[in-house]
């Protein structure tokens, strides 16, 4: 039987309808688990307002942080959970997630550590440093917005995160998303996570701010397997102009190859900007990476790409910010689990 498929005119002004309900619904049941609004209201009123502050100050004069601590949150809240496990340094006793492969191109350690500095300061052992990771995060990406609409892109942060005490370079090896991976892998890992097919779709959409290196898609413009002799091969499901471009200019080094440290704006263009430009180079096979290109492999995922190029950024804004206030719950550690750490890259009394 054939399905019918709502038209792309209308297909944001459905997803509109269905969200109004699911925040209804949500503002009824508040945040999940003992998380919750204004945790540090007693113990370190303002804590808010000085991430916040900190924050979009940095980022209106330097917007690149923003794509920082962002992926710097993702990257957390996939391996044992929102529990700033990855700010760990490693020690004699073990290499941390930090010094991980896909760990090596994060950026804004040293931000996150002047934030809790400031934080400390304030309010000694109070906060954690995934709840500082978690707010920084979201006033980041609303920092760097043109300008903020109803629900998104900025999203309610419930607090009460504890900070782990334990950093694997395996479990981030094994948990983070690898950039070849298919739409059913990502899907499977998500779901470990316990986050759905949508979740993947709009939380991919943050690669609309941000920057690559070469490296991390060079099997794509180089060799590709199957895609025929010699080393100019490229991956036929990317753009050959596009591709030829970046193999002939960023990704090119005078040796041949391409140099370890050239890197790619992600959203050519906009790459500064939140908007669904990162959505539209998808479906001009202009996308990075195999997983953005995975998008397209799955009917209702491509359909849901298809639809948020059609209507207005705020769509995407909201569901963009509904998955995040989803992603910044995983598994986080709670009450008298983990620790609230002084110094975000060592646990306390390490
Ligand atoms: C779906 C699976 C995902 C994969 C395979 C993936 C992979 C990658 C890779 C390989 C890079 C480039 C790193 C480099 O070469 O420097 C990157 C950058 C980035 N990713 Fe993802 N990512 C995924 C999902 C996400 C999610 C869910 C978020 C956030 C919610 C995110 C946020 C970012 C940002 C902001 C950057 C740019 C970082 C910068 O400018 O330093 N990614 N991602």
């Amino acid at each position: 039987m054939a399905t019918i498929r709502p038209r792309r005119s209308s297909w944001w002004c459905v997803m509109v309808m269905a969200m109004a309900m699911v925040v209804v619904a949500s503002g009824a049941s508040g945040p999940r688990g003992p998380l919750r609004m204004g945790f540090y209201a007693q113990s370190c009123p303002g804590v808010e307002r000085m991430v916040g502050d900190f924050v979009r100050q940095h980022v209106r004069r330097v917007p690149t942080v923003a794509a920082a601590l962002l992926r710097l949150h993702f990257h957390d809240c996939f391996v044992r959970g929102c529990d700033a496990s990855v700010l760990l340094n490693s020690t004699a006793a073990g290499v941390a997630e930090k010094d991980a492969p896909p760990n090596l191109t994060l950026r804004g350690f040293d931000f996150v550590d002047r934030v809790k500095a400031l934080v400390e300061e304030a309010c000694p052992g109070v906060v954690s440093c995934a709840d500082v990771l978690a707010l920084a995060a979201r006033d980041a990406v609303a920092a760097i917005v043109r300008k903020l609409v109803p629900g998104g892109p900025s999203w309610r942060v419930a607090t009460g995160r504890r900070d782990g005490t334990v950093s694997s370079m395996m479990e981030a090896l094994n948990e983070i998303p690898k950039p070849t991976m298919s739409f059913r892998e990502l899907v499977d890992l998500f779901a470990s996570k316990g986050l759905g097919v949508r979740d993947l779709v709009w939380l991919s959409g943050a690669h609309t701010i941000g920057i690559a290196h070469c490296s991390s898609f060079a099997d794509r413009l180089y060799g590709y397997p199957g895609a025929g002799a010699g080393n100019d091969t490229t991956d036929p499901s990317l753009d050959a102009t596009y591709a030829a471009n970046l193999r002939r200019r960023k990704c090119r080094a005078p040796s041949g190859g391409y140099a370890e440290d050239a890197v790619v704006e992600m959203d050519p263009g906009s790459h500064l900007t939140f908007d669904v430009g990162y959505y539209r180079a998808v479906l001009k096979h202009r996308a990075l990476f195999r997983s953005d290109a995975a998008l397209l492999a799955d009917a209702a995922a491509r359909a849901d790409v298809e639809g948020v190029v059609g209507g207005p950024d705020e769509v995407f804004f909201q569901v963009f910010a509904r998955s995040m206030a989803r992603m910044s719950t995983v598994e986080v550690k709670i009450g008298a689990e983990g620790e609230i750490r002084r110094n975000c890259a060592v646990v306390n009394g390490g």
